[in-house]
């Protein structure tokens, strides 16, 4: 079944609005409005250099994340419009990170270039088959990216890192922005069709896992790092992302965990058949 017009002019005000906030109160420019000149090797730590770096692998995916993503939604103007926004946003994470350990000299471009071909020899792939699913996953993942960069945010402020703090702050806005978009479409899916909908947020919170998981080279370690510094664990992904974004669906746990009961009996089902 074709999506709605109707639908299809929702999701296309959506991206409208979005696209209008983000040129009116979001851009920001890695060469001009990160304080290079306040780079002060006292406030650095090899933890969060090393952090840094995971966060470049993740965000290194991009070519992937594009192409896959915006092929996913080809024929949806509004999803497929923000897709192209959206791997401009993207675009200027990994590469800020990367300005920032070479520049402040905690990595070198040597260094640098053999990470990017080391995460480059892996390809992500598209976690989920259909639009609807990848849309809930990208309200889950951003929202859960989102509340790794501000958590970052915080460690580099405390230490008084401003270069990486100010970047980290500019990607956080960004990845919170991106949580928001795709909540208000699946918002928009769950009104057409709320079954399906929490359907596809069983499957996706069945089969959750981040981006760079088994590609990012020492993903397992890095990883561990990232929590022994305070990072999202499952407790806070279920408290910080998972039950906030339902929430903010107006979806209750009850209607996912029926959901997900029924997805458990038809898999028995189709392993007795
Ligand atoms: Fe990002
Ligand atoms: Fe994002």
């Amino acid at each position: 079944m074709g999506a709605s017009d109707s639908f299809r002019q929702a999701v296309y005000r959506e991206y409208m609005t979005f696209f209008e906030l983000a040129e009116k109160n979001r851009r920001w420019n890695p060469f001009t409005d990160i304080p290079w000149d306040e780079a002060d090797e006292s406030t650095f730590c090899p933890k969060a250099a090393l952090n840094a770096e995971t966060f470049v692998g993740v965000e290194s995916y991009l070519p992937d994340y594009v192409s896959q993503g915006i092929n996913c939604v080809r024929s949806m103007f509004g999803q497929a419009w923000f897709s192209a926004n959206w791997g401009y946003e993207e675009s200027k994470h990994a590469l800020s990170l990367r300005e920032y350990l070479t520049r402040t000299g905690q990595r070198t471009e040597q260094q640098m270039f053999d990470y990017e071909k080391a995460v480059l020899a892996k390809q992500w792939k598209l976690p989920f088959e259909t639009p609807r699913q990848m849309t809930f996953y990208g309200a889950v993942q951003e929202q859960a990216t989102f509340m790794m960069y501000k958590h970052q945010l915080g460690l580099a402020r405390a230490r008084g890192d401003t270069v990486l703090a100010a970047i980290y702050g500019f990607i956080a806005r960004d990845e919170a922005a991106h949580a928001d978009f795709y909540r208000r479409v699946i918002a928009l899916e769950t009104a057409e069709d709320r079954d399906g909908a929490i359907r596809d947020m069983a499957i996706v919170f069945k089969n959750f896992r981040m981006p760079g998981t088994d590609l990012v080279p020492d993903y397992g370690a890095r990883t561990a790092q990232m929590r022994e510094t305070g990072g999202v664990d499952r407790g806070v992904f279920l408290k910080e992302v998972w039950f906030p974004t339902l929430k903010k669906l107006g979806v209750t746990r009850h209607e996912v965990t029926r959901a997900l009961t029924e997805l458990r009996q038809e898999e028995l089902q189709n392993r007795a058949a």
